[in-house]
């Protein structure tokens, strides 16, 4: 039978999260998947990735080729481009570390880290940058878990900061576990602001702003306000509205479309830059990869603290 290529949203699943993030799990699961092509082809690299997917997931795949391909399928056509954006997302926020890294950022803050592991794998931030990492307490404790299994201990360079964005003071936390407000510092939020209410996005970029040192950065991205309403008119952004509703990790905020530069404007940021997916499609699509496809609701945006 042909699986719908809609997705509608539903009473019944509509969970409140528990547990550990199902979402930072998905992402590095197309961390995987895109590590695993050759060298010339694939658009990023995570080679510890691996460690953060469940064993099931990556042995079924691997004893169910068919299936699981016909399962990629299936995502790709509720969700046409979305999981080429996502890997796009990986490797332009990785290439924003490493020019950070030159610019001389002394502190990385990544909040919404999730299963991130540029701690590990980016040359230079072990010695010259102290990274913090932030997540709610609930998937923060699973990724400590797993950097111990992997590393045999937790990295003297890494702060694990455990936060819930939505009852929380997160400058507070981030301040106690020895941020220095007066160093340049990098900001990441990977796939991080459409999951938290706007308040606590008002309250996390103001923090940033008040509290970071002269030239610090800023990278996100973001969906337009039309997917988290749900009014979205693309199939891609009503079927990802339904979708995340149903695995109990539902949109909260969005950002209205040609807007991200005033948005940031009134709360304090200069040079700001919006990345389409067209711009990134460019940079980074090309050759064999030419004719895979990106989903225009996913946008990037960074800014710099004066
Ligand atoms: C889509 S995942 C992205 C993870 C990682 N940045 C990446 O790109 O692989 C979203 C992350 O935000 C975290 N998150 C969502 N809501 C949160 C909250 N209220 N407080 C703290 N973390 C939260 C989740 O635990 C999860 O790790």
């Amino acid at each position: 039978m042909q699986k719908p290529t809609s997705f509608t949203a539903s009473n019944e699943t509509n969970a409140k999260r528990k547990g550990s993030s199902k979402m930072a799990e998905l992402i590095a699961l197309h961390r995987v998947a895109e590590s695993r092509k050759p060298e010339g082809e694939r658009i990023c690299y995570d080679p510890y990735a691996v460690y953060f997917v469940d064993p099931e997931t990556l042995a079924f795949a691997a004893s169910n080729p068919e299936k699981t391909k016909e399962m990629s399928e299936y995502y790709e056509r509720l969700f046409p481009g979305l999981g080429n954006s996502i890997r796009a997302r990986v490797r332009y926020f990785d290439d924003f570390v490493k020019n950070s890294i030159d610019e001389g950022i002394r502190q990385l803050v990544i909040l919404g880290a999730g299963y991130d592991t540029r701690a590990h794998r980016i040359e230079g931030l072990k010695e010259k940058v102290r990274v913090f990492e932030v997540d709610h307490p609930d998937t923060h404790n699973v990724k400590i878990k797993k950097v111990k299994e992997i590393f045999g201990s937790l990295p003297d360079h890494v702060t694990y900061v455990p936060v819930d964005f939505e009852t929380d003071n997160f400058g507070e936390r981030l301040i106690a576990q020895g941020y220095d407000r007066s160093l340049k510092t990098l900001f990441l939020l990977e796939g991080l602001v459409m999951y938290i209410p706007p308040e606590a996005v008002d309250e996390t970029l103001s923090f940033i702003v008040r509290n970071s040192g002269k030239g610090s950065f800023i990278l996100f991205d973001y969906y337009p306000e039309s997917v988290v309403d749900g009014s979205c008119e693309l199939e891609v952004g009503k079927n990802i509205h339904n979708y995340l509703v149903q695995t109990g990790e539902p949109l909260k905020f969005g950002i209205k479309e040609g807007m991200v530069e005033t948005f940031l404007i009134e709360r304090g940021f200069s040079r700001i830059q919006n990345v389409t997916a067209e711009e990134y499609k460019k940079m980074y699509f090309h050759g064999i990869n030419k004719d895979r496809k990106v989903s225009s609701i996913l946008f990037f945006a960074h800014a710099v603290i004066e």
